[in-house]
């Protein structure tokens, strides 16, 4: 299955997106986890990327369809995917499209991860990751068994440089006028599924998969 889960910051992509990538043997691309990869390892591109998101504004088109382009093709995507966090503009969900099509493969769902921005800082200011792996806890909604540390690896766990109340402002800012015209557009295509993105884990899970079944 190729999909994408598309939604707000912390509206449960990043949550979602490994299980149903286990079930479904697909493989998950993230331009947000790839992006602070860059950061980290200080590349081109990622040194290119880093001001728009500490800003919590969205890195240029060019960017990000440049890595999703490249990602896609690899032999461990060639049975599905899940975008997770891309295309994030109407010029990003275009260029996939051309993509696709030299591929003679297209989107068969795309999740739209609904929920109410009130919800959002609470889940995003509490979040907690292990870089690693990309696992992520939340101190109240899914406490790791120690605090800071990872349940499999205990390894210490980090919180984003972009998870505070201000950034999470300008975050929101870029989904609504930038990516909610994304959703419109797969809705015309007819290929949108809305999910209640504020119920728990489990629950979103089930919707996830009862849609894709
Ligand atoms: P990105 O990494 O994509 O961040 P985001 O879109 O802001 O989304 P998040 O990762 O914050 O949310 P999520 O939905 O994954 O939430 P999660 O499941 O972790 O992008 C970061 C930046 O990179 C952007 O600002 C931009 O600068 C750049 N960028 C990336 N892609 C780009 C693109 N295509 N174009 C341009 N720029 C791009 O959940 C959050 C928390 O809530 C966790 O603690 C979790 O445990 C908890 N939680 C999850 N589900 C539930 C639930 N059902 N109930 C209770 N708690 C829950
Ligand atoms: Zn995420």
């Amino acid at each position: 299955k190729r999909l994408i889960f598309i939604g707000p910051p912390g509206s449960g992509k990043g949550t979602q997106s490994p299980i149903i990538k286990d079930e479904y043997c697909l493989c998950h691309l993230a331009t947000g986890d790839m992006l602070r990869a860059a950061v980290a390892a200080k590349t081109p591109l990622g040194i290119k990327a880093k001001g728009a998101m500490d800003k919590g504004e969205l890195v240029s088109d060019d960017l990000v369809v440049g890595i999703i382009d490249e990602a896609i093709k690899k032999p461990s995507c060639q049975k599905g995917f899940i975008l997770d966090g891309f295309p994030r503009t109407v010029a990003q969900a275009q260029k996939l499209d051309e993509m696709l099509d030299k591929q003679g493969v297209k989107i068969d769902k795309v999740l739209d991860f609904e929920i109410d921005d009130v919800i959002l800082e609470e889940r995003i200011t509490a979040r907690w990751i292990h870089p690693g792996s990309g696992r992520t806890y939340h101190t109240k909604f899914a406490p790791p068994k120690v605090p800071g540390v990872d349940d499999v690896t205990g390894e210490p766990l980090i919180q984003r440089k972009d998870d505070t109340a201000a950034v999470l402002k300008s975050r929101l800012q870029a989904f609504h006028k930038q990516t909610e015209p994304v959703i419109d557009y797969y809705s015309k295509k007819g290929i949108l599924a809305k999910l209640h993105a504020e119920k728990s884990p489990k629950e979103v899970t089930d919707e996830v998969k009862k849609v894709l079944s």
